[in-house]
């Protein structure tokens, strides 16, 4: 089996709480009603790029319960295949999201399921996918074990597959990995985090070893550093309801992009607009448009 673009990533079930603050230690604040949404950073990457239209598979882990049910129902309605997911004896991640009226969210993220997904899963996709044969981009993303993450890159840059890490919640990963990446994709904090500086210059990322880097700038846009330069992409003005999972979307619309033959510049355009529509509904991936909505 193969598919074009194949997310490695975590799924999480999204417990949002809307509310006018969010508490500080010790303290108890009331909420809105809970909702219970498909969330986790490459279930949503996968959805996102699925929506757009690209042939994908998530090569992830859920448990067998009711949050591992609801998110297998959303990949498979987006056209997300699953048969790369598995299902292991710990609960689903969760995300405990609070969303402020601003659309500013913060998140806590219990892995579970997540942090089962081992280097050797890695192995055995390689074994059915031939190798990763058929497969144009690879995209990763954090919330599972690091030396999955950097196994999963190095294997498929093995394999002559195309990499893009989107590396959100940012990590130290191994120089071996960063250097057989493609794209380096995170927003403007991981990006001084990264570089240890306040305002991060992005071309600096170069530095660490991917071929090229995407800096994502929220309402600015984003910027997009090749060995030949730096090109600013904008991103459409909206109003912001909800900023959850907004990186995912823009990962999953760059790979879509990118499967299809576009250049990281071009690719990083779209990504801004499919970003910046996620923004302005609620959710992650139910705020996903597809491509007949992107007109
Ligand atoms: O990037 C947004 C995602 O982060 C949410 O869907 C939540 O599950 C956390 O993983
Ligand atoms: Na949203």
């Amino acid at each position: 089996m193969t598919a074009q673009v194949l997310v490695v990533g975590s799924a999480n079930a999204d417990l949002v709480v809307p509310a006018d603050r969010r508490p500080g230690g010790g303290e108890t604040v009331l909420g809105g009603d809970t909702r219970i949404l498909p969330g986790g950073k490459g279930a949503n990457t996968a959805v996102a790029a699925a929506r757009l239209g690209a042939d994908v598979a998530l090569v992830g882990a859920v448990g067998a319960d009711g949050h591992g049910k609801l998110l297998l129902e959303s990949l498979r309605e987006s056209g997300v295949r699953t048969d790369l997911v598995r299902t292991v004896d710990r609960p689903t991640g969760a995300a405990y999201i609070t969303v402020t009226p601003d659309g500013e969210n913060s998140i806590l993220v219990s892995p579970g399921a997540n942090h089962a997904l081992a280097p050797a899963d890695i192995d055995d996709v390689a074994g059915v996918t031939g190798g990763f044969a058929g497969v144009r981009v690879l995209v990763a993303s954090m919330e599972i074990p690091l030396p999955t993450v950097e196994h999963v890159l190095v294997s498929a840059a093995a394999a002559g597959v195309r990499t893009v890490l989107n590396l959100s919640p940012v990590a130290e990963l191994a120089a071996e990995a960063l250097a057989v990446l493609d794209v380096l994709l995170v927003n403007e904090h991981e990006a001084a985090w990264l570089l240890g500086e306040d305002a991060a210059d992005p071309a600096r990322l170069l530095e660490l070893g991917p071929r090229s880097a995407v800096v994502t700038r929220g309402a600015h846009g984003a910027v997009v550093v090749t060995r030949d330069g730096t090109t600013e992409v904008p991103s459409p003005r909206v109003k912001v309801v909800d900023t959850t999972g907004a990186g995912d979307a823009f990962a999953g619309a760059l790979a879509h992009a990118l499967a299809g033959g576009a250049g990281l510049a071009a690719a990083a355009r779209t990504a801004a607009q499919v970003a910046a529509v996620s923004v302005t509904r609620t959710g992650a991936q139910p705020s996903y448009p597809t491509a007949d909505e992107l007109g």
